[in-house]
């Protein structure tokens, strides 16, 4: 194998191949774009780069904008700190471009002893908020004695409750930028309201980890637990990288299923003795129930194991018959469990988060008025902010001395979503039309699939995608090209709660349509996502389709093990004509 490429700069080693910026042997987590501006910089140390030759570069073919790139500078600017003497890695060339400073030395991993890579993070993890965290600090003071008793081999689960945007997604994800950046593996798994994909948060992080750990400790790691075999179905990105894993053993389903809970429970003790994991649950309250029995069974086994689960969910979600509130029951009194529960911000870090929205000359009674109406509910307190702040509110305020402000005065008196109501209205119709499309398809939606269903030209769809980007509202995918999220769940939801129900009906059935179109030719169509979208369209002539979709993703789920799932997803079939939802569901779209 020819020795691969590396760029060694000040402190840090660019492996081009690996993708990968290294501090040491740490790998310093970085986003794909912003690894790539690196690349570009690196590699051509010395000279100024005009802007747009970094815009071609970077996202060649795709259309963005300044921002992006100022963006990724000050990111770099960040990771990277300053030079050994003190200066800026990069250096700003007014209105021109930007130079890398440092002396960059061209060699190979041959001449470098081969320290052992880590896992890298994976990109949601660098997801960026466009607002300074605040506050918290017990919360992770907590978060880190727990981080200790895993670290020392005592597994644990934190759970972060809370109100939907009270910041238990955030809080998590400060958490694993900082393990990340001393080491620590970190892996990420979602649930999503609809649960398309059994067990998926543990699916999701053990794809990450066997797609990257490198061949040699995944084989010997596999070994120590018996052969893998029962996880290949479980995980089949795992046959990728080890074709000749042996086959589970035939057995019963129940006896199959007690082997793969076993085996992911080997897995996570046998992989994390070689370096501590943090996993990030996100949105367990969506979770199905073999994701909890499983979670049980990790949490209850006896291996000595030196992995933290964090998993956040939505108190309000839960009522006494949720799966989730009966498996809380179920754990009260074991060990290894800790319950964060996040409350609203105090005055102190609603003024920053105004500082940082609205700058130092916000009106000095703002941070009241905000918390007295939001709670200090992060989320809500933000898009009131920023709806002051499009709508020209706060310089009003300035003017008003001598009296207590109202929330009456700068139009305050409103609950969330009637503020992001209103922030959409300021968008063109384009754009809401769009926006209100991909509230159907999911929290993340590609670009492809609007454009089958939106009726827009290329052009002007894209305009409606920046305009969004641009308001906020949502945000380009870290992970796949001509993707994009939803900035907050809860900007999804109000849009998905403000169609009619026959609206919802009609597009779910041309979502339907043009994801059966798109992935024709695909070998492994998304069925989950057809069943749904064709159940949710309601109409005669589709029941057949959405009973076939419904019954292959029920065997899917069943060759994965998870009984429960296949039963439920047989149950489902019929059109829910009767008990239209209000509230979205669908994860997104796997046909881009
Ligand atoms: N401590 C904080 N400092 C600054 N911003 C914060 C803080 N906590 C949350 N936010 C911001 O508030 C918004 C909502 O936070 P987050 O997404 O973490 O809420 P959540 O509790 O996970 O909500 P949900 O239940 O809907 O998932 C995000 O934009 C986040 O960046
Ligand atoms: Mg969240």
């Amino acid at each position: 194998m020819s020795p691969k490429r590396l760029f060694v700069f000040d402190r840090y080693r660019l492996d081009e191949q690996e993708r990968q910026l290294l501090l040491g042997s740490q790998v310093v987590p970085l986003p794909p774009k912003v690894f790539d501006l690196l690349a570009v910089l690196v590699q051509n140390a010395g000279r100024l780069l005009p802007k747009q030759d970094l815009l071609d570069r970077v996202w060649s073919g795709v259309a963005v904008e300044e921002g992006s790139l100022t963006r990724g500078i000050s990111s770099l600017r960040q990771v990277l700190g300053s030079t050994a003497d003190g200066q800026d890695h990069i250096q700003t060339v007014s209105k021109r471009g930007y130079r890398f400073i440092p002396q960059v030395r061209e060699t190979t991993d041959d001449e470098l002893d081969g320290t052992r890579l880590g896992i890298p993070p994976p990109p949601s993890v660098f997801a960026t908020a466009s607002v300074d965290f605040v506050g918290r600090e017990a919360d992770l003071v907590q978060i880190r004695d727990v981080w200790q008793r895993a670290k020392d081999g005592r597994h644990q689960l934190v759970l972060v409750a809370g109100e939907p945007g009270i910041g238990k997604t955030r809080l998590s994800l400060e958490f694993a930028r900082s393990g990340a950046a001393e080491g620590t593996t970190v892996l990420m798994g979602y649930s999503d309201e609809e649960n398309l994909v059994p067990y998926q948060p543990f699916v999701e992080c053990l794809s990450w980890y066997f797609r990257h750990c490198p061949e040699v400790e995944l084989r010997g790691q596999l070994a120590v637990i018996g052969g893998g075999g029962e996880l290949a179905p479980f995980v089949p990105e795992l046959r990728n990288r080890i074709p000749d894993l042996p086959s589970p053993l035939p057995m019963d389903p129940e006896g199959q299923r007690y082997r793969l809970f076993e085996a992911v429970a080997g897995m996570l003790a046998v992989a994390s003795r070689t370096q501590p994991m943090l996993l990030l649950f996100d949105d367990l309250h969506w979770a199905d129930r073999p994701t909890l029995l499983l979670l049980r069974h990790v949490m209850r086994s006896a291996h000595m194991a030196s992995f933290a689960i964090v998993a956040t969910y939505r108190e309000s979600e839960l009522d006494r018959a949720h799966p989730l509130a009966e498996m809380l029951i179920t754990l009260r009194r074991e060990r290894g469990i800790t319950r964060v529960a996040l409350r609203g911000l105090k005055i102190t870090h609603v003024k920053a988060l105004v500082n940082s929205i609205v700058g130092p000359n916000a009106p000095s009674q703002l941070p009241q008025v905000v918390l007295d109406s939001t709670d200090g509910n992060p989320f809500f307190a933000t898009e009131m902010l920023q709806h002051l702040k499009e709508t020209g509110a706060i310089s009003s305020l300035s003017g008003m001395t001598g009296r207590k402000i109202d929330v009456g005065d700068i139009g305050l008196s409103e609950g969330i979503k009637e503020v992001i109501g209103q922030r959409l209205s300021r968008l063109t119709e384009a754009c809401n039309r769009v926006l209100s499309i991909a509230s159907i398809v999911g929290r993340e939606f590609g670009a492809t699939l609007l454009e089958a269903v939106a009726d827009l030209h290329d052009d002007q769809l894209l305009d409606a995608l920046e305009e969004a980007t641009r308001a906020q509202l949502i945000r380009e995918s870290l992970e796949v090209n001509g993707r994009f999220e939803f900035m907050h769940a809860l900007i999804r939801e109000t849009l998905y709660s403000e169609l009619s129900s026959p609206r919802r009906v009609r597009l779910h059935r041309r979502i339907a349509d043009a994801i059966e179109r798109l992935s024709q030719s695909k070998p492994n169509p998304p069925l989950a996502e057809l069943a749904y979208h064709f159940s949710q369209a309601a109409s005669a002539d589709v029941v057949d389709k959405a009973i076939d979709y419904a019954i292959r993703a029920g065997d899917r789920a069943a060759d994965a093990l998870a009984h429960e799932e296949a039963a439920r997803r047989t149950r489902t079939v019929e059109p829910r004509s009767t008990r239209a939802r209000c509230s979205p569901a669908s994860p997104g779209f796997a046909a881009d």
